[in-house]
Order: structure tokens, then C-alpha cells, then sequence
């Protein structure tokens, strides 16, 4: 309104101007012929001093102040001299009010209105626009103004053009459950909402738009995980004639360009690399945390013969024995490595076998019994074992073992605190494969999407090896986060018939599910690629955030509905009626 400064903006190279400032009441002290309130708005606190010298009819308003009371207040900036609040940044100065009006009263809030309040989930949620109110939770959706903005110009600078594409569509491909919304024109037929604008932006490519970006909204009905929403936002872009290189060497500078703007952290370039495979035998993830080593060892060929049915078994049936040195965990007591093992065990492993060498020496195992003194040797020598080490190993189907491990390294590396949480580390996963088996529907499916290329050199064996084929497929990942996941896609029709095919798609299939996407193909199709980055991890991370709900405005909570306007909810008989719907009762619906 009549505002001339935010609260932070005033400081002590103003003392004895006139201002202006409006917002939320903290705090107000009351000492009598003194009184002091704090005053809030989005940039911070600011105190507010009334005196003797003060108004009278100012004084009694001020008399009046709740916290939350919504005010404007005038008057002179003044030294606090000597009287320093060392944990306010205005600490030093402070307003000597000569007016003040009371803008809106409030009652008292369900919660203190402060930094880190402990306050319950659900509660902070169902008062989200008072959650929203507190200082670090307005911290965290400055910074996302301020990257998306800062992405926003990187990409404009870059020759991007900014477009839309619609929320009322068709299945998209990424492969996760659809949010359908019924419509009346068209009783019985849904519209999907879009799991991302895949379909959308490669159709821009083929009208010839060349570089396109949105910072867009998809919605995925899939189980709600600490870094996954039902809605949330990517950072989604496509460009035509070019290839993996062009694509990964743009973004990175993406990535450098807004972290330096807004975060001032400098991202060292190129950015390292790791093939897929590389990534899940090193670190037993395609998401590998690098800023603790830690790296897991494959002892398969050791164990060939080695006398212990369980790991003969596993490698007659062609799968990989894993080994992980958690250092300086010896002394570890049985309670804490049955806890490793259930770890394990979450992550889908049958068990974990362990090897405790302790301080003096001594050892103690759950499987060393069955091996011959030599083979246990060469155990602690592929993993460069010393007293007071203890050697974690998981037999089984590769990715099982792998990923079981990979679990059981960020365990250990949390108990041992090997994590920075200051620093940042980037790192691509490339050469994903293009396929993976799903044991339940007998069949292959696309690790990406059906519209990634092969690797060149792999085309050649997608009919005799699909399970090698290697995709131009790449993710970037931050501390051990999918941060953004695209790839180059299929241009020919030959390449794309090929991945139909072993996808199991007949050409009716994929003329019903994508037709318009292979129609426009055959119009001339430029060479394209892409990417899509979660804009909600990418902020959760930067703000060192533990869950993408606080970078959110307004989430959902863990089973998908929202407290405060609790959505979904049910909708009158005649909307039904509308729209040609009966809901069919059953034990949910009753509730
Ligand atoms: P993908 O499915 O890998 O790729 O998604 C891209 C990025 O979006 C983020 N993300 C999510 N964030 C929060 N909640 C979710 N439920 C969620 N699901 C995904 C992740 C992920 O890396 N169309 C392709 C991109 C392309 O090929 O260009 C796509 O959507 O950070």
C-alpha cells in the first residue's frame, strides 16, 4: 500500500528518515511506558519502538497488537546504539513509530508462526497459508521464483521458445498411472492429464519450432515418496538437429548458469560421466551418490568353486556376488548388523552375509564357516579389508544385489557421517539400457520411453540381443537424486518399427496409442533430443530440503489428498448424472 520499504530494507545507513513498513505483528513486548513489536514481512523482521515520546492514541493502538495482527506502521529510523539483537538482521536499528494503523486483526493461529517449528505435518498442511508464512518456507519459494526465472532467461538467451501444450490429452508415455478427467461433451471418454508434454514437444520439433522449453505441470498417480508428488513441475525442453553431446553440454551450462545466479555455488565443468553399468556396479544405484566413496567390489569370479552352496547356486544362475567394506564398522554389536541386514532385505535381497574383523583381530561371520581360509582371504583382499572393518556381501540377481547394496552403502555412510550436506555433486548416468524385462508381464519395456534411440552401434543387435542394447539415454543426478532424465529420439521409421516390435506393440496397438505422433513422422521428422528436469528436487536439493513438500506451496500429503481443501472429495449426483458416471459401491467408497 503506502509500504516504502520491506522490513530487511531498512537499515542503519537510513537512520533518521522517515518509512514505511507493513506486515505481520511477531511479537510485542510490553514493558510499560515501553513497548517493542516485531514486525514480519516476506523479506524478514523488523522492530518497531513506542516510547514517551510516542503519540498517545499510537500507543494505545499499539497497546492493542496481537501477533499476526496485519499493520502499517511509520516513522524514523533510529540507532539501537549499544542494544544490538544480534539475531534479527535489522538487529541494530529500529523504527520510532509515529503512526500506525491497524490493517486486519487475527485470532490466535493453530501455530507459532516461527523458523523451524516442529510443528506436525498434517497440521502445518491443513494451515498451510500459515506454514507459509514462516521465514524458511518463504526462503524456499523465493529461491524457486528465482530459478525458475534464472531458467527462464539461460534458455531465451539460448534461442528457446517458451510454449504451451494442452492439460486435457491422451496418455503420455512415460508409463505410470494416468489422472483421468471425464468429460461431458464426450460421455464414457477421458481425457488424461499429462504425465509430462513427451508427445507434445517432439510434435513441436516436427512443426519446426527447433528449441523449445516449459516450466510445466505433470501429473503421475503413482505412491507418494519424500522426493515424488502426484503433480509437480518439470523444467522440460527439446531441440532439434542434434545429438547426446549437444544436449548434455547445453544443460550442464544450465545447471552452472542457475546455480551460480541464485545459490552463488560455482559447478565445475564438464560434469563427470558414468555409463549405467558402471554406476550400478560402483555404487549399486543409476542415482549414485559421489560425494563419499565407499564404492562396492564384485567378487563373483572369487567365489567361483568356493565350497558355499548358497553363492555356487547364485552363480550357476548367472548371478553376481557383491561386496561392501563398511569401514571402521568391526565393532559393530548384533543388533546394529541385524539392522544392516534387514536393509538388505528391504531392498529385495534374500539375506546378506557379513564378516566382522575386529580391532584385535578377531572375527566373527555368518558365513565364513563354510570357506576355506584362503578364499576368506581373498575376500578381505578385493576389499581391502583391516582390523576393525566389516565386509557386507549380498548375493543374487545382479540388480538385486547391486541395488540391495547400493541401499546398504547410504546406510553405512549416514552411521559413519560420511555425507557433506554442503556440497554438491553432479554426475550423468549414460548408456541406460534401452529395455528392461518385466518379470510380470513376460515381457520387455521401455527403461526410457519407446521413442529413444539405440545407441548406434547397438542397432544392429536389437533383434539377437535386446538385452544389450544400450540407449542414448541420460540422466543428471545431484547427491544421489534423478534430477532430469531425457534422450535422443527415434526419427526413423525403421528404428521405431524395430522398438515397437520388441516392445510387443503391434501396429494397431501403436497407432492407437501414439498414431498422431507416427503420422506426423512421416511429414518430415528432424533429428531431436531432449531432456526434462524435476523442478521441485532440483529447489529441495539446493535448499537442502529433506522432502520435495517443502518447496511446494501447496502439496499433497502422503495418501495423496490435500487437508486444507480436502481434495479429492465427492461431487454432487448431478455432475455424475452430467457426465454419465454411477460410482459403483465398494468397501473405499463407503468410507
Ligand atoms: P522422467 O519421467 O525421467 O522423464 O521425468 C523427468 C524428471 O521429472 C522428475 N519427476 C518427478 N518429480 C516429482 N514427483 C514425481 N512424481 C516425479 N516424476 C518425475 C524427476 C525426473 O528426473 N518426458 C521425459 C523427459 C524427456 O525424455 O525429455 C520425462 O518425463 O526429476
Amino acid at each position: 500500500m503506502k509500504r516504502t520499504h520491506y522490513c530487511t530494507e531498512v537499515d542503519n545507513t537510513i537512520i533518521g528518515q522517515q518509512i514505511t513498513v507493513t506486515g505481520w505483528v511477531q511479537r510485542r513486548r510490553n514493558l510499560g511506558q515501553l513497548l517493542f513489536v516485531t514486525v514480519r514481512d516476506r523479506s524478514g523482521l523488523l522492530q518497531l519502538a513506542f516510547g514517551e515520546q510516542t503519540d498517545k492514541k499510537v500507543f494505545e493502538i499499539a497497546e492493542k497488537l496481537r501477533t499476526e495482527f496485519v499493520i502499517q506502521a511509520s516513522g524514523i529510523v533510529r540507532s539501537r546504539g549499544a542494544d544490538v539483537n544480534k539475531s534479527m538482521a535489522t538487529g541494530d536499528i529500529e523504527i520510532d513509530v509515529t503512526e500506525l494503523i491497524i490493517l486486519s486483526e487475527a485470532e490466535t493461529t493453530p501455530f507459532e508462526i516461527v523458523e523451524n517449528s516442529d510443528v506436525k505435518d498434517d497440521l502445518r498442511l491443513k494451515y498451510r497459508y500459515l506454514d507459509l508464512r514462516r521465514p524458511d518456507m518463504q526462503k524456499n519459494l523465493i529461491l524457486r521464483s528465482k530459478v525458475a526465472g534464472s531458467v527462464r532467461r539461460f534458455l531465451e538467451q539460448n534461442g528457446f521458445l517458451e510454449i504451451e501444450t494442452p492439460m486435457l490429452t491422451k496418455s503420455t508415455p512415460e508409463g505410470a498411472r494416468d489422472y483421468l478427467v471425464p468429460s461431458r461433451i464426450h460421455p464414457g471418454n477421458f481425457y488424461a492429464l499429462p504425465q509430462s508434454p513427451q508427445i507434445f514437444k517432439q510434435l513441436l520439433m516436427v512443426s519446426g519450432y527447433d528449441r523449445y522449453f516449459q516450466i510445466v505441470k505433470c501429473f503421475r498417480d503413482e505412491d507418494l515418496r519424500a522426493d515424488r508428488q502426484p503433480e509437480f513441475t518439470q523444467i522440460d525442453m527439446e531441440m532439434s538437429f542434434v545429438d547426446q553431446e549437444d544436449v548434455i553440454s547445453l544443460n550442464e551450462k544450465l545447471v552452472q548458469h542457475v546455480f551460480k545466479e541464485t545459490l552463488n555455488v560455482d559447478v565445475t565443468l564438464p560434469i563427470k560421466r558414468l555409463p549405467y553399468a558402471e554406476a550400478m556396479s560402483r555404487y549399486g544405484s543409476d542415482k549414485p551418490d559421489i560425494r563419499f566413496d565407499l564404492e562396492l567390489v564384485e567378487i563373483t569370479t572369487e567365489m567361483h568353486q568356493c565350497g558355499f552352496s548358497v553363492f555356487e547356486t547364485i552363480i550357476e544362475n548367472k548371478g553376481k556376488i557383491c561386496a561392501l567394506n563398511a569401514k571402521g564398522m568391526g565393532e559393530l554389536g548384533r543388533k546394529q548388523i541385524d539392522a544392516l541386514v534387514k536393509v538388505g532385505q528391504d531392498y529385495g535381497a534374500k539375506g546378506v552375509a557379513w564378516l566382522q574383523i575386529k580391532q584385535d583381530g578377531s572375527e566373527k561371520s555368518s558365513f565364513t564357516k563354510f570357506l576355506q581360509p584362503d578364499t576368506i582371504q581373498l575376500i578381505k583382499d578385493k576389499t581391502s579389508a583391516q582390523n576393525g572393518d566389516l565386509i557386507l556381501i549380498i548375493a543374487d540377481k545382479a540388480t538385486v544385489a547391486q541395488t540391495a547394496l547400493g541401499a546398504l552403502r547410504l546406510e553405512v555412510a549416514k552411521r559413519l557421517d560420511l555425507i557433506n550436506k554442503d556440497e554438491f555433486k553432479f554426475v550423468w548416468v549414460t548408456d541406460f539400457p534401452l529395455l528392461e524385462y518385466d518379470e510380470e508381464a513376460n515381457r520387455y519395456v521401455a527403461m526410457h520411453h519407446p521413442f529413444t534411440m539405440p545407441k548406434d552401434e547397438d542397432i544392429a543387435i536389437m533383434e539377437t540381443e535386446p538385452q544389450n542394447v544400450r540407449a542414448k539415454a541420460y540422466d543428471l543426478c545431484l547427491n544421489g537424486c534423478e534430477l532430469g532424465g531425457g534422450s535422443i529420439r527415434i526419427y526413423q521409421h525403421e528404428v521405431q518399427e524395430k522398438m515397437f516390435k520388441l516392445l510387443g506393440f503391434d501396429k494397431e496397438t501403436a497407432y492407437e496409442r501414439f498414431g498422431f505422433l507416427l503420422n506426423a513422422f512421416k511429414y518430415g521428422v528432424p533429428p531431436h533430443g531432449g531432456i526434462a528436469f524435476g523442478l521441485d528436487r532440483m529447489i529441495m536439493l539446493m535448499a537442502k530440503c529433506d522432502s520435495i513438500r517443502d518447496v511446494i506451496a501447496f502439496p499433497k500429503v502422503k495418501d495423496a489428498s490435500c487437508p486444507m481443501t480436502d481434495a479429492p472429495d465427492v461431487v454432487d449426483n448431478i455432475q455424475l448424472k452430467e457426465l454419465g458416471l454411477n460410482i459403483v459401491a465398494t468397501e473405499k467408497t463407503k468410507e
